[in-house]
């Protein structure tokens, strides 16, 4: 963007995608880090001059407007970081974006509506696709990429536009992309990657890449019990992806031939039910070694002395990358074991990565001051997918 700058956008319209996808409660947002994430290449293009027109995808809508899907939340939150009016398009190709993209002074930044209303922005087929992007690059003469939280997603807006335009990095994937190259080509080491939230299926690629990266793996999260019961314990009614034992008895032996050491729970907090995490009513929390989960119980969160346990195997690293919470954090009961964790993370010297939404949320609703670690990624599945070396569909395209 740098380049761009150079070259001069007085008065040119210049499409930024962003990831706008904050979370929302009721049309409030609850977390605006995405948003305040991409203020420092809107503004420097806003300084400049540029007709700014920003889109994004929110929620996964079904390739339709569908209103509990607006992007409109967000364009308000930007408009107030902004500190000016930002105009807002109720659609996204149609003539209220050419309106409100017509009716822009240089210096002014107008939002349109969710990308993902078009069935062309992720459709499979290539022609939909560019059909969409076609319509898209009529809205604008140059196009900066800066939605990094998609940037693994193959759709019109992060593969198709930018062949149609003139094309740059924002500053935002300029920074994320810096930082999980020092993950990934310069890792100081040791290097320990802790994993949590709820599904091992998603991480089985990020596994397995890291088994060869890696120095020490620590598990948390709903993915915990699927290694307990291929280690051959009773996980009661905790969530289990059963189908997923074999790959991770698997990772469990190539971790130790590979020499990475794989740190595991010892104990657990464990109860009858999930807990209602809007009312917050106090439950009926236990904590169990991991060979005694009762039939009737489920876990929630990992134990105290497994919180101890992975402080002291954070301690003495050199990177660690966190991806997921220990437990149902939302809920105060079983929000200890994430707790744990990120304040370890604050005491080691480690350069620390946080990389995922909940991650990233946990650390701020939690009370962390979030300057104080090293980089919170934007992205989740963008992040993993850069750790797993893939070539991320939205990163070539700007190379290109
Ligand atoms: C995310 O939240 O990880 C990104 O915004 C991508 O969203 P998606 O998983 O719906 O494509």
């Amino acid at each position: 963007i740098d380049e761009l700058l150079a070259e001069g956008v007085d008065n040119k319209r210049v499409f930024v995608r962003a990831d706008l996808n904050v979370p929302l409660a009721e049309g409030v947002i609850t977390d605006d880090g995405r948003i305040r994430a991409v203020l420092p290449t809107i503004q420097a293009l806003v300084g400049a001059g540029a007709k700014v027109v920003v889109a994004s995808h929110l929620g996964r809508p079904k390739g339709a407007p569908d209103p509990a899907f607006s992007l409109l939340p967000a364009a308000e939150r930007l408009g107030e970081l902004l500190g000016a009016p930002v105009a807002f398009a109720q659609d996204t190709v149609g003539p209220a974006a050419h309106g409100a993209v017509d009716g822009l002074q240089p210096g002014q930044v107008a939002v349109i509506e969710n990308l993902r209303f078009n069935p062309g922005e992720t459709s499979k087929d290539d022609t939909e696709r560019g059909e969409f992007a076609d319509r898209l690059a009529a809205l604008a003469d140059v196009y900066v990429g800066d939605g990094f939280g998609a940037v693994h997603r193959g759709h019109a807006s992060v593969l198709d536009l930018p062949a149609r335009l003139p094309h740059y990095a924002g500053y935002l994937i300029a920074t994320e992309v810096g930082v999980l190259r020092k993950l990934t080509d310069e890792v100081q080491r040791p290097y320990a990657v802790v994993l949590g939230g709820a599904k091992v299926s998603d991480k089985l690629g990020v596994i397995d890449h890291l088994l060869e990266k890696a120095d020490r793996i620590l598990i948390g999260g709903g993915m915990v019990y699927t290694f307990l019961k291929a280690q051959g314990h009773e996980v009661g009614t905790s969530l289990l992806q059963e189908d997923q034992v074999p790959a991770v008895q698997d990772y469990l032996k190539r971790a130790e031939a590979n020499g990475v050491e794989f740190v595991l729970p010892v104990d657990v907090v464990v109860a009858p039910a999930f807990p209602d995490l809007k009312a917050k009513a106090p439950t009926h929390p236990a904590t169990v070694t991991v060979d005694a989960i009762p039939a009737d119980q489920q876990g929630l969160d990992i134990g105290p002395r497994t919180a101890a346990l992975y402080a002291e195997k954070l301690a003495d690293t050199a990177t660690v990358f966190w991806n997921g919470p220990m437990g149902v954090f939302e809920h105060p009961d079983y929000a200890e074991g994430t707790k744990v964790v990120a304040q370890a993370l604050l005491d080691s010297p480690a350069f620390t990565v946080v990389g995922g939404g909940d991650s990233a949320a946990a650390v701020r609703i939690l009370g962390f001051d979030e300057q104080a670690f090293g980089h919170i990624s934007t992205g989740g599945g963008a992040s993993l997918e850069y750790l797993e070396g893939k070539t991320l569909p939205g990163l070539a395209a700007l190379e290109n």
